[in-house]
């Protein structure tokens, strides 16, 4: 197929694109190398893996560049759409900023499909579209995987109301956008709904991997909180395996909406220490109260991702952290 990669030098697009590569497709990534959430460098040296491999070509260029976009959407089988900015701190100091990637950007992306007759679309949403839900007793963690259903798993049938972040706002928005293209125009849908994504090559900034480079260097770790917060935690190997078999699945027509997690929470405190345990170094801990637009809790239930998708998450967090750490620790 030929297929289109929003945000390919991102952490999730280039592991995504080494998937498609290997199988033989042709990809062309499109990546604005954006500074405000983390470095370029960081993203240059994920492109670096890809450019040079057969069938990718790199493009420098920005999603709100109508012109750009469309003429990158020509001749596309199916474009996946990870460009954004995520983050739901961030997006509490800069909301317009947001607002423009994610949404615009989006309504740009599904524009330049419909222009160029491009029938398939895959878009990353996240769990922070379900917002503030309550913890109802214990978490489900604690080295069990959660069995089916449980009050608190997020199922893909709620109507996502409240989100609690901008960040959330704006991918429920570009989910709905998604919606009214799919019935105005016929293209076909699958939507993401990305659980806490971790491994190599994971966003400096985020939890697992700003936590191992504190610890590592001996520095205090800032914890929000009372350390019962819990989410739930994704290995890079199984969402590329959701969303590489969401690309091959969606049809025209389709609007389908997919939990990829990891289905099974782990608390902040229990996180901490398992990161710490594996460094083999005591953590520094300083906690500080709750922080708006976080939320107490996800946890997907990924019952229709396995029914359709034949999606199943393979990687406990025990692994997934050990192999965080082992790359972490590679010169
Ligand atoms: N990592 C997670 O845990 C997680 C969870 C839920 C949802 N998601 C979503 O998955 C997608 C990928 O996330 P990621 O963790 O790989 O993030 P990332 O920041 O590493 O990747 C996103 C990429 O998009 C690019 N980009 C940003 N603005 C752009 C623009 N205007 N034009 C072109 N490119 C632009 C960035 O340069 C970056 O390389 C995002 O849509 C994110 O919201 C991620």
């Amino acid at each position: 197929m030929n297929i289109l990669v929003t945000g390919a030098a991102g952490f999730i697009g280039s592991h995504l694109c080494e998937r498609l590569l290997s199988e033989g497709h042709q990809v062309v990534g499109l990546d604005s190398f954006d500074s405000f959430l983390y470095d370029a460098a960081t993203k240059e040296r994920n492109a670096a893996l890809l450019v040079g491999k057969p069938g990718f070509r790199l493009v420098r260029g920005d999603i709100l560049d109508r012109p750009l976009t469309l003429e990158l959407a020509r001749g596309m089988d199916l474009v996946v759409h990870l460009a954004a900015l995520a983050g739901v701190r961030p997006s509490i100091q800069d909301p317009p900023r947001y607002a423009r990637v994610n949404v615009e950007g989006t309504s740009n992306i599904l524009e330049a499909c419909r222009g160029a007759g491009v029938q398939r679309l895959v878009f990353a949403s996240s769990s922070s579209v379900y917002g503030a839900k309550s913890l109802p007793g214990p978490t489900p963690g604690g080295g069990e995987r959660a069995k089916g259903n449980t009050p608190v798993a997020f199922q893909e049938d709620d109507p996502c109301l409240a989100p609690a972040s901008p960040y959330a706002a704006t991918k429920r928005a570009g989910e709905l956008l998604c919606s009214t293209h799919r019935d105005l125009y016929g293209i076909g849908v699958c939507l993401l709904r990305f659980f806490t994504v971790y491994g190599p090559r994971q966003r400096p900034e985020m939890a697992i991997h700003k936590f191992t480079r504190l610890i590592s260097a001996r520095k205090p770790v800032t914890l929000f909180g009372d350390g019962t917060s819990a989410r739930d935690y994704t290995f890079i190997d199984d969402i590329i395996q959701g969303t590489h078999a969401a690309c091959m699945n969606v049809q025209p027509g389709d609007y389908t909406t997919y939990n990829l997690g990891g289905s099974r929470t782990t608390t902040l405190k229990t996180l901490v220490d398992m990161i710490s345990s594996e460094l083999g170094i005591m953590p520094i801990i300083d906690w500080q109260p709750d922080q708006p637009g976080d939320v107490p809790i996800t946890f997907a239930n990924v019952s229709r991702a396995g029914k359709h998708l034949g999606y199943e998450p393979k990687i406990p967090i025990e692994q997934g952290i050990r192999r965080f750490v082992e790359w972490f620790r590679k010169p």
